[in-house]
């Protein structure tokens, strides 16, 4: 039998050093108080077992398990009952007492059977509790860990956002400064619609998805060849058809960037008109909602 760590109260003294004496024979430590008062004072919760009588002056049994309860050790308690107090010992075991055993205690096969069983109980109350503490602190681990990856790649991807879009700023803001027509177009762009924007009460959003569509919404230009754009005088039939198709293939160019889905449809429709005389698509009046 594994070695236990068993406090017995009993205000017998005949029945608590006999009971102590087979304790310590078998191995076990034992601390033996006189009262519910003495046992509760010297509960801890390295305690594999409590011995519990029911009658004892001041504190009775059932009083004194009452307080064992509120500690939450996870002890188990048998009870010593008196012969013919069967009542109480259906009553011990409702309140949640794990066993009892009858006084006199006569026979001792019986006596150590049911130690045997509440040590053995006690030790898979300890494994399971040890297991689910482990548990417990392996989950707050890992969800800090994944929390914290998750933040690494949140910022991994705005940073990524951010400089994809000032690549495609600073590659169209080249384009446009090589001609005196289009200089400072991007920004003059970008700084009316977020004027009208504002204007409209759009929400923090819709703003942002605006000013990064306004940023990028001729970067098909970089496609077309430029000399069409820097050509002075109107352009042919033809070089206006090239011409009008920047906006499809600045929509094109942005597609495959998963984060700029919102400003495909302004950057693919900004040369529409409400009248839907625009291009590329001839969208009008309430197909231009995005
Ligand atoms: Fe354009």
């Amino acid at each position: 039998m594994a070695q236990a760590k068993i406090l017995i109260a009993d205000d017998d003294t005949l029945v608590r050093e006999a009971v102590n004496k087979i304790l310590s024979m078998f191995g076990h430590t034992v601390v033996a108080c006189a009262s519910g008062e003495e046992a509760i004072e010297a509960l801890t919760a390295d305690f594999d077992l409590i011995i519990l009588d029911i009658n004892m002056p001041g504190m009775d049994g059932f009083e004194t398990l009452k307080l064992i309860n509120e500690r939450n050790y996870g002890i188990p308690v048998i009870f010593l009952t008196g012969a013919g107090s069967m009542e109480y010992a259906v009553k011990a075991i409702n309140l949640g007492a794990y066993d009892f055993i009858p006084k006199p205690i006569e026979d001792l096969d019986i006596f150590n059977i049911k130690i045997k069983r509440a040590i053995e109980k006690r030790m898979y109350v300890l494994q399971e509790r040890a297991y689910k503490e482990n548990l417990e602190t392996e989950v707050r681990s890992k969800t800090k860990e994944l929390a914290k990856k998750n933040r690494l790649l949140e910022e991994y991807n705005e940073n990524l956002e951010v400089s994809t879009l000032n690549t495609m700023l600073t590659l169209q803001t080249a384009l446009e400064e090589k001609d005196m027509y289009t200089a400072g177009h991007t920004t003059r762009v970008t700084l009316h619609a977020m004027s009208i924007g504002k204007a409209l009460r759009l929400g923090e959003e819709e703003l942002t998805v605006l000013d990064r569509a306004c940023k990028v919404h001729d970067i098909g230009k970089l496609v077309v060849d430029v000399n069409y754009i820097r050509k002075p005088g109107p352009l042919s039939d033809e070089e206006w058809l090239l011409m009008k198709k920047h906006p499809e293939i600045g929509a094109n160019i942005i597609k495959p960037l998963a984060f700029m889905q919102d400003e495909l449809f302004i950057v693919r429709h900004h040369h529409e008109r409400m009248d839907g005389k625009g291009y590329p698509d001839g969208l009008g009046g309430d197909e231009l909602t995005c």
